[in-house]
């Protein structure tokens, strides 16, 4: 999901610990208590089956949002960011209730920025506040100052990054103790009643939970995570992101009607969830559903997507790594053909990329615009960028933002 306006990419300006805390002092004239951080994310395979309550494997990027933070003492919680027009949002906690707003008036009230009202991208950390005091934490007021390099509306959960780094730092200004995992929960239900994107849990899980060097597998049922040695670059590969500037926006109603889709599916076939569907009943579960071939295509990509899922575990755990190439692109027409939240953009990224010589490839996260995925031998990520980068151009399309995802940290402390 995108926070509008809360970030910039990272070669348009300055960030770090210190930058962060120059502008807090410059906005609120004093030093902030800490810094915290929380990254942007990629999902390498696994999309839209974390509210199916099936597997996930995202990694975090090494861009990141930066929360520069001090506690206040009355009730007050102010909001300000580097990325964004309109000055400080000041709130009352007391005064916080979810009013979440279409997607339109979202993106105008971003535009128009500040004022009083939590909207436009000050409702994703004052969400979070709302949360946490929600769940019973004594959350007191504070002041923050946000600096972020995730690229918006690039399909690469600047959201996410934004509240998550609002809870890790509200968690140690207010000694609250909450594991990342419960943090991550606190920020998705900010996102879901508070801003009112119905999305799932992992993107929060991904920029709370990862580890540098590693995917992080997640099966969003029960929550149980593993860390999966993801080192590419000791392999000879690459993983290019290709950003193709199409703004996603999933508060727009397609999000929330595949969503709808899946939970109508899960109840035709009398399971509580798609991730009950074994693979192996897939055309079982398909004949159950015949007349309803919007459901079928839905039901098909999610029970064959979290196969995939299983299937990259096995070769990454073999050592086989060059050959999740041929899965990914599998997750690509999956996503393209049955769940249909591919665009030109991303399908030519994918094709032109494979085209070129790449291992796999397939879109990213919610679709409908936003980031693609490369899996290249280091050897030809830098024609097979060119590649596609000159297609984009012969195409009409503005050019991509193309660069390396390396597994970064999830969200830390860092001053
Ligand atoms: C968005 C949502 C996630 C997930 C993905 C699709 O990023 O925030 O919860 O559903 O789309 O996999």
């Amino acid at each position: 999901m995108t926070a509008h306006g809360a970030a910039a990419p990272a070669t348009e300006r300055p960030h770090g610990a210190q930058h962060s805390a120059a502008q807090f002092a410059a906005v609120y004239g004093a030093a902030p208590t800490g810094i915290w951080a929380a990254p942007g994310r990629v999902n390498l395979i696994g999309e839209h089956t974390d509210y199916n309550d099936g597997f996930v494997m995202p990694l975090a990027l090494p861009h990141t949002t930066l929360a520069a933070a001090s506690p206040r003492t009355d009730g007050v919680l102010r909001l300000h960011s580097g990325g964004a027009d309109g000055g400080i949002v000041e709130l009352r906690l007391d005064e916080l209730r979810p009013t979440p707003m279409d997607t339109a008036a979202r993106s105008a009230s971003a535009r128009g920025g500040g004022g009083r009202r939590a909207g436009g991208w000050a409702a994703y950390p004052a969400g979070v506040v709302w949360a946490m005091r929600e769940a019973g934490l004594p959350v007191g007021g504070a002041d923050l100052h946000y600096d972020s390099t995730v690229p918006t509306g690039a399909g690469l959960s600047s959201s996410a990054a934004l509240e998550v780094a609002t809870a890790f730092a509200l968690n140690d200004l207010y000694g609250l103790g909450q594991e990342p995992q419960r943090l991550a929960q606190l920020a998705q239900r900010a996102e879901n009643a508070f801003v009112g994107v119905p999305c799932g849990i992992m993107d929060q899980t991904a920029a709370a939970c990862c580890t540098g060097g590693h995917a992080l597998f997640l099966d969003t049922r029960d929550l149980t995570r593993r860390q999966i040695p993801f080192d590419l670059a000791g392999e000879g590969l690459r993983l290019l992101v290709v950003d193709t500037r199409v703004k996603h926006e999933l508060g727009d109603g397609a999000y929330a009607e595949r969503r709808a889709g899946c939970e109508r599916g899960a109840r035709a076939l009398g399971v509580r969830a798609l991730r009950e569907v074994p693979y192996a009943h897939l055309d079982e579960a398909l004949a159950g559903l015949a007349g309803e071939p919007v459901v079928q295509a839905l039901v098909r990509h999610i029970v064959t997507e979290n196969h995939r899922v299983e299937e990259v575990i096995a070769c990454l755990d073999a050592g086989r790594t060059r050959a999740i190439g041929p899965l990914l692109t599998a997750g690509h027409a999956s996503l393209r053909d049955d769940f249909k939240i591919s665009c030109r953009e991303l399908d030519l990224a994918v094709d032109t990329a494979l085209t070129a010589g790449a291992l796999g490839a397939r879109m990213t996260g919610g679709g409908f615009g936003g980031s693609a995925i490369v899996l290249v031998e280091e050897t030809v990520a830098a024609a097979v960028g060119a590649a596609v980068t000159e297609a984009f151009a012969a195409a009409g399309h503005a050019a991509p933002r193309i660069f390396e995802a390396v597994a970064g940290a999830g969200a830390h402390r860092v001053a």
